[in-house]
């Protein structure tokens, strides 16, 4: 009896987290797509991070009721993982579960959502080299997403464009700058000394 009323108790509790652990927490496939939003590369335009610029805009599907909008209060978007770039790769994982998703790792802006915008974003130097594509998520006041719009199709196969990221292209780069400028300084202190010691003569 004992046994059967704590094993009742053991999953009562269990019952008390997951309702917990679930609780405030988005699903992807709940929310609605109203919102559009368009990127400015080309669908298999390669840009380097650090260097190279975004344009992303945003505004509420026009065929949607006008109300659709009225508890969206700020729009969070976000640069994502393709599929292609996140095959055996469990830290960019999708999941449902918002709170877990790692799709969507890197912040293009956060703003009050003001009914549609547009913002340049110039690619993070820590953009590691993948596939990508650019998703919107609108949020209410407590910050709860409501709704999204992205660059790509529901399957997020068409209009993805790539980076290159900072590590394997500029690294050796960055090292023969660092060395030229050193070389350049030894050869100036070089040249210094010896216009003294002509000088001097
Ligand atoms: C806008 O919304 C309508 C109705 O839900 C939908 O049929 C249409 O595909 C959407 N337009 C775009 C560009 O997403």
């Amino acid at each position: 009896m004992a046994r059967l009323l704590s094993n009742q108790a053991t999953a009562f509790l269990l019952l008390i987290c997951y309702v917990g652990s679930s609780m405030g927490s988005v699903h992807f496939s709940d929310l609605k797509e109203t919102l559009i939003v368009t990127a400015s590369p080309k669908s298999g335009q390669v840009l380097y991070a650090g260097e190279d610029k975004i344009t992303v805009t945003w505004k509420l599907n026009s065929s949607l009721p006008a109300s659709t909008d009225a508890a969206y209060e700020k729009v969070k978007v976000k640069l994502c993982y393709a599929p292609v770039s996140q095959k055996d790769r469990g830290w960019r994982k999708t999941e449902d579960n918002l709170k877990k998703d790692k799709t969507c790792q890197f912040k293009i802006t956060n703003q009050p959502y003001a009914g549609g915008g547009s913002f340049e974003y110039t690619v993070d130097r820590s953009v590691p080299t993948a596939t990508y594509f650019v998703r919107a998520y609108v949020v209410d006041a407590s910050d709860t997403e409501l709704a999204y719009g992205q660059t790509t199709d529901a399957k997020k196969t068409t209009n993805l464009f790539d980076v290159v990221g900072i590590t394997g292209h500029h690294a050796s780069l960055d090292i023969a700058a660092g060395c030229f400028s050193a070389f350049s300084v030894v050869a100036l202190l070089f040249f210094f000394v010896m216009e003294k010691k002509k000088a001097k003569k």
